[in-house]
């Protein structure tokens, strides 16, 4: 088992970070698993409602069964651990709501109008009709997406941070992960993420594009100077 790591500086773990294809096949360090996966969960979210939902996969029958639900991905069995990242839309209603202003209640805020608001816009919100796929409304995939990938890309950064390698996956059927971790019928798997020590060098890095063509100023398509 490898020991448990120091950190990296940020942009370090930004430049040298890459998808990993192959993975040696050794155990993370539960400190360092623990660390990595509690970032995650710093991460912001809409009113804090924290909609995300984490299944870390690390004993080799459940990963190699995930696997087949990946189309075979050889990463998926070889990792130290495989984080399977799930969002609920109606997790508010189940108890986080609740949960988010006793947890705020704890930790010193007292506003008890601020939170009867709180309660009411995001019942109105997310109790409401979603909107249409394209329509200018979010659906409820759309708002669990937007804050599951935020958790998800915390946990890579600090897995990278701490010296360890990742993959973030969309290549596998939500159906069959959903049947083989029981995962309930209204929570979307949003992506997975392979935790590991890579086997052999990095691929190569593909480049990015041009800041003329991702990075406007003002308005969509002005061109930035920095
Ligand atoms: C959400 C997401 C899903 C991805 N799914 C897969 C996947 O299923 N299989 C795979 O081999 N790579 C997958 N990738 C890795 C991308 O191919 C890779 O990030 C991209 O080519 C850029 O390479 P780099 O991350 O090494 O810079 C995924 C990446 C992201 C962000």
């Amino acid at each position: 088992m490898a020991k448990v790591a120091g950190e990296k500086p940020f942009s370090e773990v930004i430049k040298d970070r890459r998808a990993t294809n192959n993975f040696e096949e050794v155990p993370i360090h539960a400190a360092d698993l623990e660390k990595i996966i509690r970032a995650g969960l710093e991460a912001p979210s809409g009113y804090n409602l924290q909609p995300w939902r984490f299944i870390v996969v690390r004993e080799r029958e459940q990963k190699k069964k995930l696997r087949q639900a990946a189309f075979g991905q050889p990463k998926v069995e070889e990792a130290s651990a495989v984080v399977v990242a799930c969002g609920d839309p109606k997790g508010w209603k189940d108890g986080d709501l609740e949960e988010m202003i006793r947890l705020a209640q704890e930790h010193g805020m007292n506003d008890d109008n601020l939170f009867n608001t709180i309660r009411q816009n995001v019942t109105n919100f997310l109790g409401g009709n979603p909107g249409k796929p394209g329509g200018t409304e979010p659906t409820w995939d759309l708002w669990v997406n937007r804050h599951v990938m935020i958790a998800f890309t915390t946990i890579m950064w600090m897995a990278e941070a701490l010296g360890y390698d990742t993959a973030p996956m969309e290549g596998f059927m939500e159906n069959q992960v959903k049947q083989l971790l029981h995962i309930p019928e209204r929570v979307r798997v949003v992506a997975m993420l392979a935790i590991g020590r890579r086997k052999g060098p990095d691929k190569p890095y593909g480049g990015r594009f041009d800041t003329s063509r991702t990075i406007f100023a003002e308005e969509w398509g002005k061109k930035i100077e920095f």
